[in-house]
């Protein structure tokens, strides 16, 4: 089986300024200096640059949360993947609950998201999650199948290994409730089964699992066999919480 690197990603959202992320990623490097993982900080739009100057020559890599399916056109207020390519961005956020709670982010749009960030360069973090209501009526393996499937319609098979997947319960963002480490790994080796029957070189891909991820339950989230890492909202938002959650081998 492929060895697939660990990857923590830091989600900060509508988050700190420039300067404060200056600030944040200053505190950061340091701390983890020594890490083998794959380490990526996901800033405002504002923040992206200074994020990616500050972090040059690092372990850190940065993503942005989101972007336009389109390369330019008349959609004010959003960005394109040739502009975040610009600015030396690596990877981008797609399908993010709030996105597509708040922002009316559709399945149809992330089908066209996908593989433009894709044909671009950039790694694309596709969430993916099932609401309360859905896991309580034993709808969640459906849900997420239903999303795998329709957002990852327009990438073949073997191009699927390339983009990140992100396993966020929707019950469990911002909540302080974490899914538990085996309803995790259940669900990602689920995420991890639908990726194979459809092609993908499914030990390749990276399975990330967010909500309420802290220092104090990421080591035994990361001790699943299918969990590869996290995508980490609040608890990333403070550079020594973060860098004990990406150095979580030695905190064991
Ligand atoms: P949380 O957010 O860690 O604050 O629950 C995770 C996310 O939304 O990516």
């Amino acid at each position: 089986m492929p060895e697939r690197t660990p990857y923590l990603a830091a989600n900060w959202k509508m988050h700190k300024t420039s300067a404060e992320a200056a600030e944040c990623v200053d505190a950061l490097l340091p701390r983890i200096a020594a890490t083998r993982h794959e380490v990526v900080i996901c800033p405002s739009v504002r923040a992206l640059s200074e994020v990616v100057e500050r972090s040059r020559g690092s372990a850190v890599k940065v993503a942005a949360q989101n972007m336009h399916e389109e390369q330019s056109g008349a959609f004010t207020g959003e960005v394109s993947a040739p502009m975040l390519v610009e600015l030396d961005v690596e990877a981008v956020i797609l399908g993010h609950s709030e996105r597509r709670q708040y922002f009316g982010e559709t399945d149809e749009a992330l089908a066209r998201k996908v593989p433009a960030a894709l044909a671009a360069g950039l790694e694309p973090i596709l969430c993916v999650g099932e609401s309360e209501e859905a896991r309580d009526a034993g709808r969640t393996e459906a849900v997420l199948e239903a999303q795998l499937q329709a957002d990852l319609a327009a990438v073949e098979g073997p191009e699927r290994a390339r983009v990140v997947i992100a396993y966020e319960p929707i019950w469990a963002i911002g909540t302080g409730r974490t899914a538990t480490p085996e309803q995790a790994q259940e669900t990602i080796a689920f995420v991890r089964d639908v990726l194979r029957r459809s092609g993908a070189a499914a030990d390749e891909v990276r399975i990330l699992y967010g909500g309420s991820v802290k220092p104090g339950n990421a080591t035994e989230l990361r001790g699943m066999p299918d969990i590869d890492g996290a995508l980490v909202g609040g608890a990333s938002l403070d550079a020594e919480g973060f860098a004990r959650i990406v150095n979580y081998e030695e905190s064991r």
